[in-house]
């Protein structure tokens, strides 16, 4: 499973680039509207940061006007993917942008039917949003081995992206389901880097080599 960083936080992006473990990122309108900047200035930054597929949202509800608008973004840099809601609107949106060669994100799938649907219409990846289900008292990660599970017996290639993530065992758990690729926000990333033993373990190293030192 690979990961993506789910932020418009310029600075959250970069250090978590340096380390090695992101190789794309999504935002999404809310994400940006929290950063209070400029919208398509931001998704060029973040190309200018990640060379990796960068995932910026249209606003608009009806097809005609979402590619008028993914093709702006599209145009901003190669890496960019489309994302468009998951609505009858945004799947023609999807087959258009895919006959197109613009690749796209179909974002607020909350069953996998949706993302059975999305995939047909040629959506690159799907997005079910796990944390979102969770919230509500629904099974998160059953719909993504439900996703999984289908995509497989069908060969399906669109990939599909573990979002809404709250924390490691939504990282965990999604990984063991088979989702591609997780989008986790830095503080997951950060969380997943800790474990108490692991920093014991560095203090009792460096204590026990200081000893040495002073023989
Ligand atoms: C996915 O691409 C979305 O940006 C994201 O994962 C939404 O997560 P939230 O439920 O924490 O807003």
């Amino acid at each position: 499973m690979k990961f993506f960083i789910d932020t418009a936080h310029t600075e959250d992006i970069r250090k978590a680039y340096e380390l090695g473990v992101i190789c794309g990122v999504t935002t999404n309108p809310s994400l940006i509207a929290k950063e209070g900047l400029v919208f398509e200035e931001v998704i060029q930054e973040i190309t200018t940061i990640v060379d990796g597929p960068i995932s910026a949202e249209v606003i608009s509800l009806e097809a005609p006007k979402m590619v008028e608008e993914a093709e702006k973004l599209a145009a901003i840099h190669k890496n960019i993917v489309i994302k468009l809601p998951m609505t009858e609107e945004g799947l023609k949106a999807t087959k258009i942008l895919t006959s197109r060669g613009i690749k796209t994100n179909v974002t607020l799938i909350f069953s996998a039917t949706q993302a059975l649907l999305a995939a047909r219409a040629g959506a690159t990846y799907v997005s079910p949003f796990i944390g979102r289900l969770d919230d509500i008292g629904f099974d998160g990660m059953g719909l993504i081995q439900d996703i999984v599970e289908i995509f497989e017996i069908h060969g399906i290639q669109t990939e599909i992206i573990a979002a809404s993530v709250r924390h490691p065992i939504h990282v965990l758990e999604a990984a063991k389901a088979g989702a591609h690729i997780a989008t986790v926000p830095y503080s997951v990333i950060l969380q997943m880097i800790k474990h108490p033993l692991t920093a014991s373990g560095i203090e009792r190293f460096l204590a026990d080599w200081a000893t040495l030192q002073n023989k």
